[in-house]
């Protein structure tokens, strides 16, 4: 009996389906036991936000200070032969109860010396965040076998409208009807079956046989090349802007509501202004350093 182990966090229960649907000819399939690790924060993080809220969550999503789990319902001596860290993203780095989980003394006991496969369903800018999750994995002992990643279609700017009116009126659901709809489609999501077969495929004799190429083959990683280097200016500036506001206190904390509040507008501000122009330095800057963006966009298509 192979046994795999999918932890997980979802919101809006978009994460949730992809789960289902990569999960479901492993479930279908005799000889395999999947079990789902549901991770549960004892301060539940609000859905839908309100905007002060989500700018609130900023300070500690990015500098990945943990939040407080539930303790996890599988057993101390549970011994997997896969696990599954299913993943989204918030300000450029796992979700906050992700990060807890990665930090936890459990997460060691379950990904030392075990595959892992990570996957990730988020708007469209996942790179900075796997960085981060590796690094952790490989800190623990994991063997990362693969990611594969499911984002949003439409144009970032695009996006970034629908994404706002999801996340604070619950509502996945074309704005004024005129917008696209929000989030990653249901077809990509029923379509997301396909890398369960490769699991299956590649688990044919006793030992698992996967790699990011198997993945890639049927579309696990795409690289937005322009997002490359959009993350990592954004990087820069988040570093700023996070300690800016900690500096004033922890999560909710009164004293910095007014940064937080400061935060709020600058992001408007970078969506209304900056974002255009950066799109367009960058369709530029992507003619001039074709070599440095292919090694890029090569090294990050690797999971
Ligand atoms: C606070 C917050 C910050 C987010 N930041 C990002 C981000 O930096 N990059 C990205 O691609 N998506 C971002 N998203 C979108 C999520 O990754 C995800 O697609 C969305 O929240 C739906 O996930 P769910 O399954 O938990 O509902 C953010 C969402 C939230 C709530």
């Amino acid at each position: 009996m192979k046994k795999i182990l999918v932890v997980y966090y979802s919101q809006s229960g978009q994460l949730t389906q992809i789960v289902r649907s990569v999960l479901a000819p492993l479930e279908k399939e005799q000889g395999f036991s999947v079990v789902f690790e549901e991770l549960r924060p004892r301060k539940e993080y609000p859905f839908p936000w309100t905007r002060q809220e989500f700018c609130d969550a900023f300070p500690e999503s990015f500098l990945q200070i943990p939040c407080e789990l539930e303790s996890l319902k599988i057993k101390h001596d549970d011994e997997f032969d896969l696990v599954i860290l299913a993943y989204t993203v918030w300000y450029l780095s796992p979700s906050i109860p992700i990060t807890a989980f990665l930090q936890s003394t459990e997460a060691r006991t379950i990904i030392r010396n075990r595959p892992v496969i990570t996957l990730i369903g988020c708007r469209n800018m996942w790179i900075s965040a796997q960085e981060t999750v590796k690094s952790r994995l490989n800190a623990m002992g994991g063997d990362l076998k693969g990611n594969i990643v499911l984002t949003d279609r439409t144009s970032n700017l695009l996006g970034i409208a629908t994404i706002a009116y999801w996340m604070f009126s619950g509502k996945k659901e074309r704005f004024m009807k005129v917008f696209p709809r929000p989030g990653i489609s249901d077809q990509d999501i029923r379509d997301a079956e396909r890398f369960g077969h490769i699991l299956l495929e590649s688990w044919r004799d006793a030992k698992l046989d996967l790699n990011q190429e198997k993945l890639n083959c049927q579309g696990a990683v795409k690289v937005v090349p322009s997002l490359i280097f959009f993350e990592q200016r954004i990087q820069k500036v988040f570093s700023i802007w996070s300690r800016f506001i900690r500096r004033k206190g922890g999560p909710m904390s009164p004293a910095r509501k007014f940064r937080v509040r400061l935060f709020f507008y600058y992001l408007l501000l970078a969506i209304i202004l900056i974002a255009p122009l950066a799109t367009a330095v960058s369709g530029v800057v992507r003619i001039f350093r074709r070599e440095k963006i292919k090694t890029a966009v090569e090294y990050f298509s690797k999971g």
